[in-house]
């Protein structure tokens, strides 16, 4: 058994109408004034109010960051830090999807511990203490309220940064599924199926230990069993707690055993195109899945009897079938083609992929020839 080092960094408050308990949990830590980063959209649901108003019911003065978008970049960060620093804050409540969860946790990093965004590239490079902080997820997706990362992109190269640091992980995670009840179809798609690739990719890495798989495996089956259900009936509030809590499971996993070439092919398809993080996802997967499967031993078997379906004599290739039936359910893109992509623009796509970190972590070898013979069965 490889040795590992784990310990849950953030205490998980799971529970419908769980978000209303935010001012008291806030009043635990100590929170006397605190910075909101919550995307727009989530401003405009009037949630960020019903935060405010709960701060507000335990003393807890707020201000309210919203000054950035689905890919949150190192200018974005300065611009949260230089307003947190005018209100005077002593703690962070992140409440949205992926993107207010890792802004938050980027300003977290420079306002405590100054330069820009860039120097905590890696893992481990925060010096001083950082603020206390609480992750509210609105969406059932990247599992960032685990994490100790913060994903900001450069604002020149739009390269996707991993910051990581144990003292910028949220002392809580407020996980309320009612919070997701009212989430677009078409977002519930393309977040869960991120979630998905999370559990897929982190049970296979070769940094895997026991306690990932646990979570990514109870993370998979959850998400398996519940995806269809949230996109079939939006108000299933039973599969809405289990995509988030399958979220959250696979967030747990990565933080212990990264994440592999899905991963590595999709950032450079977001850096120049924009495409959406799931939708690259959700192209590239099933193909990162049957490439990997001869490397991965009886892993896709395991996986896929978890959520009771049979490994048959082709795991791999079941595996990527049913990642293929999930897809399409949801109505995402299956090609490259369809995502505009040309064919000339596979060799410079796949001499980026081959610079991704999380590529390294991937069962099998996985270099630019690689990344090259992926994208053109996704082609
Ligand atoms: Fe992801």
């Amino acid at each position: 058994m490889p040795p590992f080092d784990f310990q849950l960094r953030t205490r998980v408050v799971f529970g419908d109408g769980a978000f209303a308990r935010l001012g008291e949990l806030a009043r635990e830590l100590s929170f006397t004034r605190t910075l909101i980063v919550s995307d727009p959209g989530i401003v405009a649901t009037g949630q960020v109010q019903r935060a405010a108003a709960s701060l507000e019911a335990e003393s807890i003065g707020s201000c309210v960051f919203h000054d950035f978008d689905a890919n949150p970049d190192s200018a974005m960060v300065e611009a949260g830090r230089a307003y947190a620093a005018s209100c005077g804050i002593d703690s962070i409540v992140a409440l949205g999807g992926g993107s207010s969860l890792d802004c938050a946790k980027g300003i977290n990093f420079v306002l405590t511990n100054g330069g820009t965004i860039r120097d905590y590239r890696g893992f481990g490079k925060a010096a001083r203490l950082m603020l206390p902080s609480i992750g509210v997820p609105t969406t059932a997706g990247t599992g960032s309220e685990a994490q100790s990362y913060a994903l900001i992109s450069d604002t020149e190269t739009h390269a996707k940064m991993a910051c990581g640091d144990p003292k910028a992980a949220f002392r809580i995670a407020i996980l309320d599924p009612e919070l997701t009840l009212t989430q677009p179809r078409r977002v519930a798609a393309i977040t869960g199926y991120d979630a998905i690739s999370h559990a897929v990719e982190s049970f296979v890495t070769t940094r895997r230990n026991e306690v990932s798989d646990l979570f990514a495996r109870d993370a998979w089956r959850r998400l398996d069993r519940c995806y269809e259900r949230v996109l079939n009936t939006p108000g299933d509030a039973p599969a809405r707690g289990g995509m988030l809590l399958g979220a959250h499971e696979a967030g747990i996993a990565i933080e212990q055993s990264m994440l592999g070439a899905a991963h590595a092919c999709a950032n450079p398809l977001t850096a120049r195109y924009g495409t959406t993080h799931g939708v690259a996802i959700a192209v590239v997967l099933p193909h990162v899945v049957r490439w990997n499967a001869e490397h991965v031993g009886d892993r896709y078997a395991e996986l896929l009897s978890a959520s009771g379906r049979d490994g048959g004599r082709d795991p791999g290739g079941r595996l990527a079938e049913r990642l293929e039936q999930l897809a399409r359910a949801a109505d995402l893109p299956r090609s490259l083609q369809e995502l505009g992509v040309a064919r000339a623009a596979l060799d410079g796509l796949a001499a980026d992929a081959a610079t991704q970190w999380t590529g390294t972590c991937n069962p099998r070898p996985f270099d630019a020839a690689a990344a090259l013979r992926l994208y053109e069965r996704a082609y």
